[in-house]
């Protein structure tokens, strides 16, 4: 039985901030951002937006009639969760108006949380091959102001339909993981703002690609040659390219020059949106279904890595009608309908919060979903009709 991705949906926050701008005032040379750390544009979630409410909004897009009824199990894979106790999936069930029979909860793994979702969301499947799961990734990666990590922020959220017989891609059920316990980036519960060994962190992710594509290549009797497309975990696009470029010398050439274009197409979005944590290998699949010139039943390799750390590498194959099943023109208008705000304007943003008790900072909603108060601590949802 086929498994995989039948449905994807997209949400961008409608803010975004120039990354020339922001080096500017922060006196650093503009190439260090764009061709350095290789971002252009940085997305910025307004106040009434978090993990829930971009969880709703990219599931929004993939929920609908035809579908909802059959969804068993719903999970949200986040690292900005907004409680420690309550999972961002309930409110998904209860807004999105999904049936009571369903499993919904939250992973955390960094940015692996995902792809933990989609591998459990995978067997689900196999196991209740009438049933269908929701795995969504929303995060909002904040580093601070005027810290090295600034520039590799973002938002925003990824929702999967998994199913049987998928449109879009179908899984090959190959894979290899593994987890080391690993210092490279941490968030503590009393912290708005992550915590990174930035260099560390770029190590790692190579050494733990390397080690997996040996692991994936010995396993399944394969190579390169059997992959048209590498996509990576992107927390910004020059990570990704880091890990690409192990492989150069080392393949034929043409080869790598193949991956090379391919994974240029993969990244053309979040270039232009920043980090999106667990969903960034997911935006970089939309990225380049979007973007990228892809032949018929093309054979993807996926690295998904989490810091502290799980990493995976899986393939996939690419369903030669995705296109009448993914709303290109919708995620094209989304992504050209944002508005640039200044410097200034995004400190201000970043600085402040909603308060218990406390409206005064919910204005200007223009999402279907949003925080509407914090009312005795708890954070009240709504969406707009
Ligand atoms: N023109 C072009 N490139 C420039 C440049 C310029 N004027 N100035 C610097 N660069 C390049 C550097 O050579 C470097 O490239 P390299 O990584 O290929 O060597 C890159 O820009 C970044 O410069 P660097 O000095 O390393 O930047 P930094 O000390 O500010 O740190 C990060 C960059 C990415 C480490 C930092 O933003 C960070 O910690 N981010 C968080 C990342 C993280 O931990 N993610 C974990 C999730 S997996």
């Amino acid at each position: 039985m086929d498994i995989g991705i039948d449905r994807l949906g997209f949400y961008v926050p409608q803010k975004y901030i120039d990354l020339v701008e922001l080096a500017n005032e922060r006196d650093v040379d503009p190439n260090k951002f764009t061709i350095g750390i290789g971002q252009s544009k940085q997305a910025v979630p307004d106040l009434y937006q978090d993990a829930v409410t971009m969880a709703l909004e990219s599931a929004d897009q993939v929920v609908n009639e035809d579908n909802r009824e059959d969804i068993g199990l719903v999970i949200v894979g986040t690292e900005s969760s907004v409680d420690e106790s309550k999972a961002s999936a309930t409110y998904l069930v209860d807004l999105l108006d999904l049936p009571e029979d369903v499993r919904a909860f939250e992973i955390k793994e960094a940015c692996y949380g995902a792809t933990a979702g989609l591998q459990m969301a995978y067997n689900f499947v196999a196991m209740n091959p009438d049933k269908k799961a929701l795995v969504v990734a929303s995060d909002i990666a904040r580093y601070g102001i005027n810290t090295p990590g600034e520039v590799t922020q973002g938002a925003g959220s990824v929702a999967m339909l998994i199913s049987k017989d998928p449109h879009i891609l179908k899984l090959d059920n190959k894979s290899v993981y593994m987890t080391r316990n690993v210092g490279d980036f941490w968030r503590p519960v009393f912290s708005k703002t992550a915590f990174a060994r930035g260099k560390y962190s770029n190590e790692v992710y190579v050494d733990f690609f390397k080690t997996l594509w040996e692991k994936f290549q010995t396993k399944y009797d394969m190579t390169v040659q059997d992959f048209d497309t590498m996509l990576f975990h992107i927390p910004y696009t020059k990570m990704g390219l880091k890990a690409l470029r192990t492989l150069d010398g080392n393949i034929p050439d043409a080869k790598y020059k193949e991956l090379e274009e391919h994974y240029q197409s993969s990244i053309e979005i979040s270039r232009n949106v920043g980090n999106l944590y667990t969903g960034s290998l997911y935006l970089g699949l939309i990225s380049y279904l979007i973007n990228g010139d892809v032949k018929p039943n093309e054979h993807l390799m996926l690295f998904s890595y989490g810091s502290g750390a799980v990493g995976e590498i899986y393939s996939a194959e690419i369903k030669s009608d995705y296109k009448k099943y993914l709303d290109i023109e919708y995620i094209k208008k989304e992504l050209n309908d944002r508005k640039k705000i200044s410097i200034s304007d995004y400190e201000d943003i970043f600085e402040k919060e909603v308060e218990n008790g406390d409206v005064t900072a919910i204005s200007d909603v223009h999402d279907k979903f949003y925080l509407s108060e914090i009312k005795e601590n708890e954070r009240l949802y709504k969406k707009l009709e």
